[in-house]
């Protein structure tokens, strides 16, 4: 079979019911965005059922007009569309060994779609933003108890806050439509901000209140969850995780899939970063030892993942072999060789290993 058709159909992968976890099956990456009913859903506590009718969007804080929109209102004002990639922090969780904690997402928990909604920028200017305010904290209407300790007693709502200079970015977006269609309720129904080149938990779904604060946000998602260890000075301090890293995933073949010997096959995936631009991709076959360069599929585009093929032809020689794929951005940065301990089980932006079996010649048709 022509491993460049579309081979099989299935919808996402359930990590966690209730609330929904669920992974896209990436080996599915057959188009530049990802359909909305196979993006992946990564939500901490039940979707909060909202009603446009009703919503309302705060903007409060230290702030000299602070306001509050209707969706109508919302939907009234002047939008912009953008493509962005959206990957959870904790994506390809799996592949770190020995095992950790937390859903065990294999490549799946990232995604490219178009946004449309309103410059977050815009409402900014609009409540006129105080000169001390140092970030802007998002906030959702879901609610409960997270997992992780500590935790403060009694529930609290989804919030993660945004550095002064990034929430002021004309690419961050107040959205309510996602590839063209208003949002689904898993995505964040009927408002979610988007944080273009930053990991997924920055782009906060349900959002029912935007406010600036004067002191850095120390909420939950902030400090206790999606932190990272920095040595500034040699001693460890918990910071926020924020800009995606680098990165490039192989969509085919799949984990243990079996090749026939002595054939064409088209290995492809897809590569992204945080505010660089991915300008290469190589792919090795024999685990590391010799690369080849893949060619895009996609044009470079702020923010957007590229996708990219590399054609292979296996050898002759059965047994397993290990593919990997490492990209470069336009710094000169690289993909790490392993994965940093600092991250603890967030940022798994290592080439991983897809291990394949090449099939025995059998002289007819394989
Ligand atoms: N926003 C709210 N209100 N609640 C959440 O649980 N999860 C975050 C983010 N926004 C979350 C949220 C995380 S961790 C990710 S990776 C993305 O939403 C996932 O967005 P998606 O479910 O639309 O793919």
């Amino acid at each position: 079979m022509n491993n460049t058709e579309k081979r099989y159909v299935r919808g996402l992968i359930i990590r966690q019911k209730e609330p929904n976890n669920l992974e896209t099956p990436f080996d599915q990456l057959d188009s530049f965005l990802t359909p909305t009913e196979l993006f992946y859903i990564r939500s901490h506590f039940p979707a909060p059922k909202l009603d446009a009718a009703s919503y309302r969007l705060r903007i409060d804080g230290a702030v000299r007009n602070p306001f509050s929109l209707s969706y109508q209102e919302l939907r009234a004002m002047p939008s912009e569309t953008r493509v962005a990639v959206l990957e959870c922090a904790g994506n390809s969780r799996v592949f770190l060994v020995p095992q950790v904690e937390g859903a065990q997402w294999e490549l799946g928990a990232v995604g490219n779609a178009e946004w449309t909604g309103v410059p977050l920028a815009a409402l900014l200017e609009r409540a006129g933003i105080e000169k001390d305010a140092c970030e802007i904290v998002l906030e959702g209407a879901d609610q409960g108890t997270p997992k992780e300790k500590p935790v403060p007693p009694g529930t609290i709502s989804y919030a993660r806050s945004l550095p002064r200079d990034k929430a002021n970015q004309r690419e961050v977006l107040i959205t309510y439509q996602m590839n063209g269609d208003d949002l689904p309720l898993d995505h964040g129904y009927p408002v979610r901000a988007i944080v273009p080149g930053h990991y997924g938990m920055a782009s906060v779904k349900w959002l029912t209140r935007i406010h600036a604060v004067r002191e850095p946000f120390q909420g939950y998602w902030q400090t206790s969850d999606y932190g990272y260890w920095d040595y500034p000075d040699g001693t460890p301090v918990r910071r926020a995780l924020g800009e995606m890293k680098l990165k490039s995933e192989i969509a085919r073949p799949v984990v243990y899939e079996t090749l026939a010997p002595n054939q064409l096959y088209r290995v492809s995936g897809a590569a992204w970063t945080g505010e660089s631009e991915v300008t290469e991709v190589a792919v090795s076959t024999d685990g590391g030892h010799t690369w080849g360069r893949a060619e895009f599929i996609d044009p470079a585009q702020r923010h957007a993942w590229r996708r990219w093929k590399f054609d292979w032809v296996t050898p002759r020689k059965p047994g397993q072999y290990t593919l990997l794929a490492r990209a470069k951005d336009a710094e000169g940065g690289v993909q790490p060789e392993n994965h940093d301990p600092n991250y603890g089980t967030y940022v798994i932006n290592y080439p991983l290993p897809i291990e394949v079996f090449v099939a025995a010649e059998t002289g007819g048709k394989y």
